[in-house]
C-alpha cells in the first residue's frame, strides 16, 4: 500500500504528466516512485525518448546536466540540486585544455561522470556501461580519457590500448578493498563477486562480472549463482533484492555509501512537483557543444 507522500507524488507526477527518472543507487522509496530506475547510459537514453515536459531528475549533478543538455527545451527539476559527483569535479576546463595541447592528434573520450563543459571540450561521451564499446569504436587512434583512472585503466586491459588517463576516481569505490572482497569470498566461498569499474583495478581482479549498475542488477537474472558479493555502492542492494528474492546479495564494503546520492528524499521529491522552483539550467552554448559528444556516444552504443 503507497503512503500518503508517495500517493500525492504519484497523482501530482499524473497531473503534470512528469517523469521521474531515478539512479540506481537512490534511496528505495524514490526508486519506488520512479517511472524508470536505471545506470548512467539508461537515464540518457530515457532522457533522449521521453515525451514529458518535466522531467524529475533523482541522481547527481552530472546525470541531471546530462538530461538537460539532450532536452533543452524540458523543464529539468533536481529535488536536491546540491547533489554532486566529487569524481565530476577533479578535472576543470584549464586541465583538460592543458591535455589536449600535450596531446594534440588524440580524440578525448569523457566518462560521464563529468561537467557539462568537460563534455562540450570533448569529442565523445561514454559511461561505465559503454566505455570498451565507445573507445573500441575509435579503432586505432590516440586516446586521452578524463577524469576515471579507475575505468580507464579496465578499458585499457579489456582493450589491450594504451591510453592517457586522467587520474580521478570515485571516492566511495575506492573505499572497497581487495581485503574487503577476500573477507567475503572468505565467508561466503559459492559466491560471484559482482564489481563496478569505478572500482581499483585490485578489486576488480576478484571479480567474476565487472559492469555498471544495470549490468550487476541484470547479472544475477542470467547465472546459476545463488549468492553474489556486490563490489559497489549499496543503494544497488534494493533492485537486487526486489528483482531477486530467492537469491542473497552481500555488500562487498557495508559502508560504500555514496552521501550525494541520499540527499535526494520522497519529500523533495514531492516538493519538486509542486513548487516547479529547482530547475536545472545550463549555459546554452556550453550544451551545444556537450550534445556533440553525447549524441556521439548514443549514436555509438
Ligand atoms: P552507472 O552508470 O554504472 O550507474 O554508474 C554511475 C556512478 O556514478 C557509479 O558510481
Ligand atoms: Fe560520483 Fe562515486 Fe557517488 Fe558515483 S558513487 S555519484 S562516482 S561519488
Amino acid at each position: 500500500m503507497p503512503d500518503k507522500l508517495t500517493e500525492k507524488i504519484l497523482s501530482l507526477k499524473k497531473q503534470k504528466s512528469a517523469v521521474i527518472l531515478a539512479h540506481n543507487y537512490q534511496l528505495p522509496e524514490v526508486q519506488d516512485v520512479a517511472d524508470f530506475v536505471g545506470d548512467s547510459l539508461g537515464l540518457s537514453i530515457e532522457a533522449s525518448k521521453t515525451n514529458s515536459e518535466i522531467i524529475v531528475f533523482c541522481g547527481v549533478n552530472f546525470m541531471a546536466e546530462t538530461a538537460k543538455i539532450l532536452n533543452p527545451k524540458k523543464k529539468v527539476l533536481m529535488p536536491e540540486p546540491k547533489a554532486g559527483c566529487p569524481m565530476a569535479g577533479m578535472i576543470n576546463e584549464k586541465q583538460l585544455e592543458e591535455l589536449k595541447r600535450s596531446h594534440p592528434r588524440a580524440k578525448v573520450v569523457c566518462y560521464i561522470n563529468s561537467t557539462a563543459q568537460i563534455k562540450a571540450l570533448s569529442d565523445v561521451c561514454c559511461t561505465s556501461g559503454n566505455a570498451v564499446e565507445i573507445v573500441r569504436s575509435l579503432g586505432n587512434e590516440d586516446v586521452v580519457f578524463v577524469p576515471d583512472q579507475y575505468l580507464g585503466s579496465w578499458v585499457e586491459k579489456k582493450l589491450n590500448k594504451k591510453m592517457v588517463l586522467w587520474n580521478g576516481y570515485c571516492n566511495i569505490h575506492n573505499k572497497i578493498l581487495p581485503e574487503h572482497v577476500a573477507q567475503k569470498k572468505k565467508a561466503h566461498p559459492k559466491a560471484l563477486v559482482m564489481a563496478h569499474p569505478e572500482c581499483t583495478p585490485g578489486v576488480l581482479a576478484l571479480a567474476d562480472k565487472v559492469a555498471s549498475t544495470s549490468g550487476m542488477v541484470k547479472f544475477p537474472g542470467t547465472s546459476n549463482a545463488s549468492e553474489f558479493i556486490v563490489a559497489t555502492e549499496v543503494g544497488i542492494l534494493h533492485q537486487l533484492k526486489n528483482l531477486y528474492p530467492e537469491k542473497v546479495f552481500y555488500p562487498a564494503y557495508d559502508d560504500a555509501l555514496c552521501p550525494n546520492m541520499k540527499l535526494t528524499t520522497l519529500e523533495k521529491v514531492l516538493w519538486a512537483l509542486e513548487d516547479e522552483k529547482d530547475e536545472l539550467l545550463v549555459d546554452e552554448a556550453v550544451a551545444k557543444k556537450a550534445y556533440r559528444s553525447i549524441d556521439a556516444m548514443l549514436k555509438a552504443s
